[in-house]
């Protein structure tokens, strides 16, 4: 009798967690559900666009009731209330995924915003609100989805930046971007073997609301005596969205996301970048920072024990992608 209580609290009480119903695309195979984090424009909403159309359903986390409705009355997406930076907001989404009863395949980190003060003078609270989206906003979600990934051998990527391998001046968001790299290098050892796999897109720039809302919020913090900025600064500011109108659109950062959702071995680490200047600017940066690790010190490998290094990691990166 115990043991058909315990069977029937199982069943009822667990049931949506533990065996999802299982909704059908219209080919006829299990729809997969991802959640994306900060879908109302730019990367976020092409990630949403690119997963929806291609068989997925997408659980899209958004702030405003205009962006919650828009994102609702598109095919194949659910508009969930999400704050990143608001615990109560992260339990209510995963009650939301619980009650739908597909289970969750994947999330995606990627809401973000940009930092607009100098770490020598600006005020503390700009690196609380960057960190507190950028990095505290993934290691949130992962937590508090990671038991559904775990159910469905799922995957979680996160929105990086070539700004995780180049430090620029107002330097909080080269900070947080290099903060997310270390946190999926360090996720994918903890959870590795247990089946859901880790991985990180990194961006180099695209059009999107980024640099515009940035610049709105510099130029409000300097209107109230919050920054300061140079006069070339504020130019800079101003003309953003000039600049950004003549940006790539993002669909190459959403194809990268679409593959890593899909492929039997995604990779680690997706550089996303409109050029190739911007691809080269970051694996250069990356090589300048090894360099100088390696440089004048007792125990440096030399040029040929260098290049002995980088030819093991080819072939180990050829290896794991069965180039
Ligand atoms: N565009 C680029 O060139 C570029 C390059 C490298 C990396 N990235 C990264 O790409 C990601 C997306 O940025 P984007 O370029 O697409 O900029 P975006 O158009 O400004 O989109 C940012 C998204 O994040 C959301 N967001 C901000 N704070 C949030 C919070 N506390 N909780 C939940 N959502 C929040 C925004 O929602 P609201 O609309 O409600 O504000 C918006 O949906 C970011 O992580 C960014 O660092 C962008």
């Amino acid at each position: 009798m115990i043991r058909f209580l315990m069977l029937a609290f199982v069943t009822v009480v667990c049931a949506p967690t533990f065996f999802p119903l299982v909704v059908l695309a219209d080919d006829g195979a299990a729809q997969k559900a991802v959640l994306v984090t900060g879908a109302s424009s730019g990367i976020g909403l092409k990630i949403t666009e690119k997963l929806a159309s291609n068989g997925f359903h997408v659980y899209a986390g958004a702030r405003k009731a205009a962006d919650l409705e828009r994102l609702d009355a598109m095919e194949n997406v659910s508009s969930i209330r999400l704050d990143v930076t608001v615990q109560e907001e992260i339990d209510a989404a995963v009650e939301f995924v619980k009650d739908q009863g597909r289970g969750l395949f994947g999330v995606v980190n990627n809401a973000g915003v940009g930092s607009i003060s100098s770490l020598a003078t600006g005020p503390e609270s700009d690196m609380d609100f960057i960190f507190g989206v950028n990095v505290y906003g993934p290691y949130r979600i992962n937590k508090a989805f990671l038991p559904f990934l775990d159910e469905s051998d799922g995957r979680t990527t996160t929105i990086g930046s070539v700004s995780g391998f180049i430090a620029r001046k107002a330097g909080i968001y080269s900070m947080s971007k290099f903060a997310v790299e270390a946190y999926t290098d360090s996720l994918a050892l903890e959870i590795d073997g247990n089946g859901v796999h880790v991985s990180i897109v990194e961006p180099g720039t695209f059009k999107s609301g980024f640099a515009v809302s940035q610049a709105a919020r510099a130029l409000a913090a300097a209107d109230k005596g919050d920054i300061e900025l140079t006069a070339e600064e504020r130019t800079r500011y101003e003309g953003v969205r000039v600049r950004n109108a003549t940006r790539k659109e993002p669909d190459e950062v959403a194809d990268a996301v679409l593959d890593l959702m899909t492929a039997e071995n995604p990779k680690r680490r997706y550089m996303v970048t409109p050029n190739e200047r911007q691809a080269q600017a970051a694996i250069t940066a990356a090589m300048r920072r090894l360099v100088q690790l390696n440089h004048d010190q007792p125990y440096n490998y030399d040029r040929e024990g260098l290049i002995a290094v980088l030819d093991e990691l080819l072939a180990e990166i050829s290896n794991d992608t069965g180039d």
